[in-house]
């Protein structure tokens, strides 16, 4: 089976304090998880080797980077590399987030370059796509993801390619408790994985975690993982509350 994943994206938020305990209530309340289940924990930078350190002794349990830049290393003030990530022993990184695509301006070909380098570290990017409400609303959304896959994934090779986790997540679905209903999840997803596999194969497609993002909840997890082709979430504001990402977690295929 595909890995199924449930990812905590805590973005610009807790203390160190907070973010330690935020953890231990999690470890401590979650389930065991199966051969194919992940959980991962998108924590800001400063908190990377706390949390490394804290998930050391858990099965399936992984830290994961919100960000890296997209140059090997240099005269780039404020910016940290997937060579510094990976000599910390970090293996996940998140790869253009819309707030990063949105706020910094991170183009399809900028999110390529970073691939590439997580890919050289042998890190594994997960990588957000997904389109605006303007978007959506003129019924362009899939011509839209599409391209984010052509522009920043279709230059890889098989090998790569089956490394890689696909976040979809709809910007008018983040943060505002609006969510995909399960079928528009899971209609995107399918149409994600036929992109892919028109590229690559149907067979190196069918291997490919695709996550789905905006607004989960322990509420909707179930009902939204349940999509054949969802293979858990990435999750926001409920992976800061820990009985809401436990359920989330349960909810894992
Ligand atoms: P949300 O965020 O769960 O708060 O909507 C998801 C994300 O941005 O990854």
């Amino acid at each position: 089976m595909r890995k199924q994943i449930a990812a905590a994206n805590w973005k610009m938020n807790c203390t160190y304090q907070q973010g330690e305990k935020l953890l231990d209530d999690i470890l401590k309340a979650k389930p065991a998880l199966g051969a194919d289940q992940l959980v991962l924990f998108a924590v800001p930078f400063p908190y990377l080797i706390m949390a490394k350190s804290e998930v050391a002794d858990e099965k399936n349990v992984q830290i994961a980077a919100q960000n890296c830049y997209h140059k090997k290393a240099g005269a780039y003030t404020g910016e940290v590399s997937a060579e510094m990530l990976d000599s910390i022993g970090i293996d996940y990184c998140i790869v253009g987030h819309s707030e990063r695509r949105e706020y910094f301006n991170e183009s399809n070909q900028d999110l390529a370059e970073k691939i590439n380098l997580l890919l050289s570290f042998d890190m594994v990017p997960v990588f957000c796509c997904g389109e605006a409400l303007a978007v959506r609303e003129a019924g362009q959304q899939n011509e839209w993801v599409a391209k984010q896959l052509e522009e920043s994934l279709f230059h890889l090779s098989d090998d790569q390619i089956k490394k890689v986790v696909i976040a979809y997540e709809p910007i008018w679905a983040i943060g505002t408790g609006k969510t995909a209903s399960a079928a528009q999840a899971q209609e995107m997803h399918a149409f994600i994985r036929s992109v892919l596999a028109k590229k690559f194969g149907q067979p190196t497609a069918d291997q490919i975690s695709i996550l789905y993002g905006g607004s989960v909840k322990a509420s909707n997890a179930a009902e939204i993982f349940a999509g054949a082709d969802v293979d858990g979430g990435l999750v926001g504001g409920a992976s800061l509350i820990p009985e809401e990402f436990v359920a989330i977690i349960k909810a894992l295929k």
